[in-house]
């Protein structure tokens, strides 16, 4: 007892002491301008130092004591003038360890792990309280900005977010254009940091300079390989009410953030009471593979709140009347002898999507408001959600669907009139819930920077970037009021993945990127194909529209001409198509040609029918950047597995390591593949199927051969 209470006093004057010493040690840190604070990932490996020099905030990260990024500048402009990146103090910090594995609704993996150390840095600049959190995981370090509501600050807009990521001028980054008018949907190219502007894409890529608003940045991710061997990926996480993010070369291989303004050009954020930044996060990775692995995009938001339920989110595979429009030209959207959303035309699609097991069929051009001219500048006739045209019985259809176990897929084309899409939403959507429709394409074609024209109660016009937060809350709203319906959205047009579908799982899906489209009425070129998975794709699924198999002679010059247009190719092989439904992940996968093209090679059709949606596992064989990838990905429901491999225009001879397999177990692998013959421009269409049975081993390969622009795609069924 006299033990005890000694103990107890000794424990209280210990405490004492060491608050005493915390105090003053707080109290000596604020008096300084300069502090510094680092934490290191849970493996070691990533270093990152925070520090305030002459009360500027800096930032640092090391990987293997190799420097992914110089310091570098953080902090915010209010409107106000309010500058949260200078003459600041540290308050206090906290350093904390995160560690749980978490459950995905679908997705690349059934089960992923969010393992980080976080650093919380509780700052003031005279009387304003802010804070700024970084999270460093074993492949990658994130922050953010938070500035709570208080006394001290009267507006919340921000006018500039100047936090950089200083890199060096020989690292080499893969990029598309931020502020030009197509949003997302170029075609990479590749260059030192400092290279990045429209000048060059239009010296090198395709003629924008004539896109004079706007600064010069690349959107992200932004992929980079530095000159010390690291691949980075910069992106941002969790974009809600804020303007997404873009970097702009400062040169020297410094990158700064530049936030997409309102129409006024100076505000880039409005906001009530305070700010929650999205997460900026910088993806590191040895190599290439290591890249296509992480879920950091994930690990930085939340699950969905525990009161909404989204069992009724099912991933899928659909077919579509839509290449038909864009791709073989034989129809059109709006009214015709050539419209294809017609009765008999859905009826057949409709029986022949129900013989082989799809999910939904997705019908463009059933409302009104198409019409001949309806592209592409953000002008026309404002289009109808809930009237059709009178060769589209929705009602009949949806019923001949359902009765067949398909569903219809909605479609609206808002062709970025978006007051007139807010204005019948709700309508729409009930509408489809009525006819048993559970998902919807929605589509934002605007080709025009900074054209998103908002009409005000006087009748005067603002224009707003399609990637500002106007666009962002409008992104919102329609998931927000799509799930009160249960309806899963996948866009075109979008705005770029940020992993909100962890959150909100009914963003199914997304296009932002150039997809398969372009190789309808345009082409992608060869080497498109392989830039995706290390760009675009590490934001997320993508709609690309895989699946193509009638690579040439498939195109008319125009509906009715019975002309071929010799020029269009779809640049790939059969066997390549094969494989982007393993190699590119989403959960909404579509069957893009035609039925007609699918009964020339049934046997080709079967890989589509049978590959997954829903994954447990990912394993990445081989990769080089925007050169070839083969990634193997394990079923969610069964024991087996699926391989996909493209390669670019060099043709690639692969051993590949099947040790990811089950040691010991036999497997009937069928393999879909490219002959020696097979070419994506001479000779696309050729490839064979191959049927093995394997007892795996730790030395099992497996010898593949890819044609230039080819790929394949197996199937490892587990016996
Ligand atoms: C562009 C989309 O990417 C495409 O899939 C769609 O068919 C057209 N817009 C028309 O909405
Ligand atoms: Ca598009």
């Amino acid at each position: 007892m006299i033990i005890d209470s000694f103990k107890l006093f000794k424990y209280q004057i210990m405490r004492f002491f060491r608050y005493i010493f915390l105090t003053l040690f707080l109290f000596l840190l604020s008096c300084s301008n300069n502090t510094k604070q680092s934490i290191d990932s849970p493996d070691g490996k990533i270093k990152l130092v925070f520090e305030i020099v002459d009360g500027e905030l800096k930032y640092d990260i090391k990987k293997n004591s190799q420097q992914i990024i110089n310091p570098s500048s953080l902090g915010l402009i209010l409107q106000d003038n309010l500058n949260l990146g200078n003459e600041v103090q540290l308050k206090n910090f906290e350093v904390d360890e995160f560690n749980e594995t978490w459950t995905p609704l679908y997705g690349e993996f059934s089960k992923i792990k969010n393992h980080y150390k976080s650093l919380t840095l509780e700052l003031n600049k005279g009387d304003v309280d802010f804070k700024i959190t970084f999270r460093v995981y074993n492949d990658g370090v994130a922050f953010k900005y938070y500035v709570p509501k208080q006394k001290s600050i009267k507006n919340y807009n921000i006018i500039d977010e100047f936090t950089e990521f200083n890199l060096s001028s020989d690292d080499t980054a893969w990029w598309i254009p931020a502020f030009s008018y197509r949003r997302y949907e170029f075609l990479y190219v590749e260059s030192k940091i400092d290279k990045i502007s429209k000048k060059y894409f239009s010296e090198n890529i395709e003629d924008i300079s004539y896109d004079s608003l706007g600064i010069d940045a690349a959107h992200t991710p932004l992929t980079i390989k530095k000159n010390n061997g690291y691949l980075i990926s910069i992106h941002e996480a969790n974009l809600i009410d804020y303007s997404s993010m873009t970097l702009a070369p400062r040169g020297n291989g410094s990158l700064e953030v530049e936030l997409y303004p309102w129409s006024d050009g100076i505000t880039k954020v409005k906001l009530d009471s305070q700010i929650v930044s999205p997460w900026r996060y910088i993806q590191i990775a040895d190599n290439s593979s290591e890249l296509l692995m992480s879920n950091i995009i994930l690990n930085l938001n939340d699950d969905p709140d525990p009161d909404e339920d989204y069992s009724w989110v099912k991933p899928g595979k659909y077919m579509g009347v839509w290449w038909e429009m864009i791709g073989t030209n034989e129809s059109t959207w709006f009214q015709s002898k050539y419209h294809a959303a017609n009765n008999m035309k859905v009826k057949s699609y409709l029986d022949f999507a129900s013989k082989h097991n799809f999910d939904g069929l997705l019908v463009e051009g059933w409302n009104k408001g198409w019409y001949s001219e309806w592209c592409c500048l953000g002008e026309g006739i404002p289009f109808s959600f809930t009237e059709t045209f009178d060769d589209f019985d929705i009602d009949l259809l949806s019923k001949y669907a359902l009765k067949k176990g398909v569903r219809l897929i909605g479609h609206h084309e808002t062709g970025g009139q978006i007051q007139n899409y807010e204005n019948q939403m709700e309508e729409a959507f009930e509408m489809y819930k009525k006819y048993g429709i559970n998902n919807i394409k929605t589509g934002y074609v605007n080709d025009v920077s900074k054209n998103i024209k908002v009409y005000a109660e006087d009748g005067t016009i603002s224009k707003e970037w399609h990637h500002g937060q106007y666009m962002i809350n409008h992104f919102q709203k329609v998931i927000d009021i799509a799930a009160k319906y249960n309806l899963m959205i996948k866009t075109h047009e979008p705005i770029k993945d940020t992993g909100l579908r962890r959150k909100y799982p009914n963003f199914i899906s997304r296009e932002g990127a150039k997809g398969q489209e372009f190789n309808g009425f345009s082409s992608n070129g060869v080497n498109h194909a392989t830039d995706l998975p290390f760009t675009r794709l590490l934001s997320g699924p993508m709609d690309y529209t895989p699946g193509i198999f009638q690579l040439n002679n498939f195109r008319y010059t125009e509906p009715g001409s019975g002309v071929i247009d010799k020029n269009a190719i779809v640049p790939s092989t059969i066997a390549k198509e094969l494989g982007l439904y393993v190699v590119y992940y989403s959960p909404m996968q579509m069957a893009a040609d035609l039925p007609k093209h699918y009964m020339k090679h049934p046997e080709a059709f079967e890989f589509i029918k049978k590959v997954p949606v829903d994954w447990d596992n990912k394993v990445v064989l081989n990769s080089s950047i925007s050169e070839y990838v083969t990634i193997a990905r394990k079923d969610k429901n069964s024991e087996n597995w699926y391989i996909g491999g493209i390669t670019d225009e060099m043709e690639r001879n692969f051993d590949l390591n099947l040790d990811f397999l089950d040691i010991g177990e036999t497997y009937d692998l069928l393999i879909y593949k490219d002959r020696k013959t097979t070419h994506w421009k001479e000779n696309p269409m050729e490839y064979e199927i191959e049927k093995i049975r394997l007892k795996i081993n730790e030395s099992s390969k497996l010898p593949i051969f890819l044609a230039p622009g080819g790929g394949f795609a197996v199937e490892a069924i587990k016996l």
